[in-house]
């Protein structure tokens, strides 16, 4: 079957709209900060796809090894009839879960969730032609808002791989977990990709890598608020900079101004001092039993949880309770 047409529930002027309001928010803001889901136009899914095959990047290569060798396991104990993907790009690991449901038979319709356009495009395309039984019904939407516009009925699998769920702030998470929960039906399951408390020398450099691309995509941030909003930001006047906190269990990302930069951005004149730092993205680190936690707080029950080989990257498998 071809993909179907794309459902959207992010038009272009409510992504403007909620740039301009993040932008407002987080720009006059002290410290000054803007959410990390404005990092992917096409060129910054490109930059992370990048990123995922940098040599320092582990989370992307210990969760496909997870998936590889649970990915049976995973449809077996499902049993889904649905494949709920948020946050889902370009799906690429998702591959070794529809090959499982594949062997398994089924599997009806899988549905990825993103904010790109551009990737679930390309991603939803490529797999109706690999996958030619099963229907796939893109969504152009906010895993933050549109949790309650996801398909009902049948057995569902939602799918939230990568650590995408450590991009969210504390009471951000607490908050996505509970309308998760509150969109799903008792007996349907949900599987969350989280990447690992570690040893900072390991983290860091993932965040910080010898060839750039993530400071490339961090600036990208300015680059995709420049042109969507008619801002000037000159972006080569940031250094990247990727910070681990160790109180929190998070990498935080910030853009440096290496000189004083002023620049204007809707009705504001933004300015930073010399050193002044903009934060871009926290991506926080988990341990299994705050994991667990915070999935039972949810109304969940942790049922399977597994990580790669070193330990690097855990894959929980959870059922509405
Ligand atoms: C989108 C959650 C997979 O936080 O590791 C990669 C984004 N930021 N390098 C992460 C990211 C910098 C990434 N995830």
């Amino acid at each position: 079957m071809s993909a179907e047409p794309l459902e959207i529930y992010l038009e272009e002027q409510d992504l403007g709209r909620s740039l301009r309001d993040d932008v407002r928010t987080g720009l006059t803001a002290r410290p000054k900060w803007l959410p990390p889901k404005w990092f992917y136009d096409a060129r910054g899914s490109e930059l992370f796809e990048e990123i995922t095959r940098l040599p320092e990047y582990y989370p992307t290569r210990a969760e496909r090894s997870v998936l590889q060798r649970r990915a049976g396991e995973i449809a077996e104990l499902t049993g889904a009839k649905t494949l709920i993907e948020l946050g889902s790009g370009s799906s690429e690991k998702t591959r070794l879960l529809l090959d499982a449901f594949t062997r398994r038979g089924g599997l009806g319709t899988f549905v990825p969730l993103d904010v790109s356009v551009s990737a679930l495009r390309q991603s939803t395309a490529q797999i109706a032609t690999d996958y030619p039984g099963l229907r796939v019904r893109g969504i152009v939407g906010d895993f933050t808002r549109h949790l309650d516009r996801l398909p009902t009925g049948g057995r569902r699998l939602v799918i939230f791989l990568g650590g995408t769920i450590g991009n969210l702030l504390p009471a951000e998470r607490a908050g996505f977990l509970a309308a998760m929960r509150a969109s799903l039906e008792p007996g349907d399951w949900l599987l969350i990709g989280t990447d690992l408390v570690k040893d900072p020398s390991i983290v860091v450099p993932a965040y910080d890598d010898a060839a750039g691309v993530t400071a490339e995509f961090n600036r990208n941030v300015l680059r995709v608020v420049n042109r969507e909003l008619g801002a000037d930001f000159d972006p080569e006047a940031f250094a990247h900079v990727a910070l681990w906190d160790p109180e929190r269990e998070w990498i935080e990302m910030r853009l440096r101004a290496e000189r004083p930069v002023r620049a204007r951005v809707l009705d504001l004149d933004v300015e930073f001092a010399a050193g002044e730092e903009l934060r871009t993205e926290v991506s926080a680190k988990f341990r299994p039993e705050g994991i667990a936690a915070e999935l039972v707080a949810a109304g969940f029950t942790a049922r399977e949880f597994w990580t790669d080989a070193d330990g690097l990257f855990g894959v929980t498998l959870a059922r509405a309770a």
